[in-house]
């Protein structure tokens, strides 16, 4: 049932003998630093068990090097069939916004175990889980610690080069009686890949995810704006908001008004340090905070479907902001269902090249 070759190369005895000890797995995470072999031995496993008749729900949390659908997200997939393992159907998408864990933990952590309890719903008889290389440090350790503490996985699979998971998984062991855990060492022949190589593979499945984008109008009025800057307060009326144009003699796009601060979307450049005091003193606010709509510009964002808290119907990129509307590049095709648009932390351009990292993160 499970295959002797993959992707051109011999099939590690180990992989048989591993899949044989994950025939009573329901929820297996594996991990391991970047360029183990970790998304390789999932699809191994995925194909063993489909061709064994089991129905394989493949959740990936590896948001840089994504195998599923894109990166900055967490995707799964459902697989009961030779043609599905061909080309896996997204079946959910948790945005994160950034290529990498740090600065989006509890994102991380809230978004696997969302896309998990997703995928059981359609009853799977197993969920494999792929992760980020993101295995050094304490950050990297708490991370997993706590995503195995919500998910409760039945089986980790550590691949490790000489104990470098055996941190996280000292950590897991002591905290959580009835995990299983196995090692592996990678095959000896896995290839490295470079951080160009790394970045050059994310742009190439921007660019195919985005090649059948095209540009779509979202009222502001419409939806809710999470995350980067925004999220700090309330909307200011449209009324106010022109007030506060008139006074300040900038072109306001739209505001945020919180307790203590104020955030604004400005059409243009200029705004001075008396002018932030002006609406400090005019708003009573002590921190204000202004915009200008071209910083947004190339930002990645989420386009987050009403009443399904974090999921989203794909992802976009800002191509401006005007008057009550923010235009969005994306192959989301219908904006009726978009209750949410929350800003990534990455810019790229409309062709998939990484450009940089948002200035107002
Ligand atoms: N057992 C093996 N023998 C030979 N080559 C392998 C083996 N396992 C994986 N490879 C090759 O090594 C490369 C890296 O593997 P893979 O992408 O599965 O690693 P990964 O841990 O998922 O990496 P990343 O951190 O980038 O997600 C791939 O080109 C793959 O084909
Ligand atoms: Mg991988």
């Amino acid at each position: 049932m499970f295959s002797l070759s993959i992707e051109g190369f011999e099939i590690p005895p180990e992989w048989v003998s591993l899949s044989k000890d994950l025939q009573d797995g329901r929820i297996i995470f594996v991990l391991g630093a970047s360029d183990t072999g970790k998304t390789t031995l999932i699809k191994f496993l995925i194909d063993g068990f489909v061709k064994s008749g089991k129905k394989v729900a493949f959740v990936d949390s590896d948001i840089g090097q994504s195998s599923i659908s894109v990166p900055t997200a967490i995707s799964s997939a459902l697989v009961s069939s030779v043609d599905d393992i061909k080309s896996p159907r997204v079946h959910s998408l948790f945005f994160i916004g950034s290529t990498s864990p740090p600065g989006n933990l509890l994102q991380m952590a809230v978004g696997l175990k969302k896309t998990v309890e997703a995928a059981l719903l359609a009853k799977p008889d197993l969920v494999l889980v792929d992760t980020t290389g993101f295995i050094h440090g304490a950050t990297a350790l708490e991370l997993k610690y706590q995503k195995v503490s919500l998910v409760q996985p039945t089986h980790i699979v550590a691949i490790q080069r000489e104990k470098e998971v055996e941190p996280i998984l000292g950590s897991v062991r002591a905290s959580f009686d009835n995990l299983k855990i196995l090692r592996l060492k990678p095959g000896s022949s896995v290839i490295g890949r470079s951080l160009d190589e790394r970045q050059a593979n994310r742009e190439r499945r921007f660019a195919q995810y985005f090649s059948r984008a095209r540009k779509l109008k979202i009222k502001i009025g419409d939806v809710l704006l999470r995350r980067g800057p925004f999220g700090v307060g309330l909307p200011i009326s449209d009324l106010k908001l022109y007030e506060l144009s008139k006074t300040t003699g900038l072109d306001l796009l739209y505001g945020e008004e919180g307790n203590e601060e104020v955030v604004l979307v400005a059409r243009s450049m200029g705004h001075s340090d008396s002018l932030l005091n002006k609406i400090q003193s005019y708003l009573k606010k002590r921190f204000v905070r202004v915009i200008n709509q071209s910083e947004l510009e190339g930002t990645i964002v989420g386009l987050g479907i009403r009443a399904q808290g974090g999921f989203v119907s794909g992802l976009g990129i800002i191509l401006g902001v005007e008057e009550g509307i923010v235009n969005v590049f994306t192959p989301v095709m219908d904006s009726s269902k978009i209750g949410v648009l929350i800003f990534g932390s990455l810019k790229i351009s409309t062709s998939g090249k990484e450009t940089g990292k948002s200035t107002f993160y």
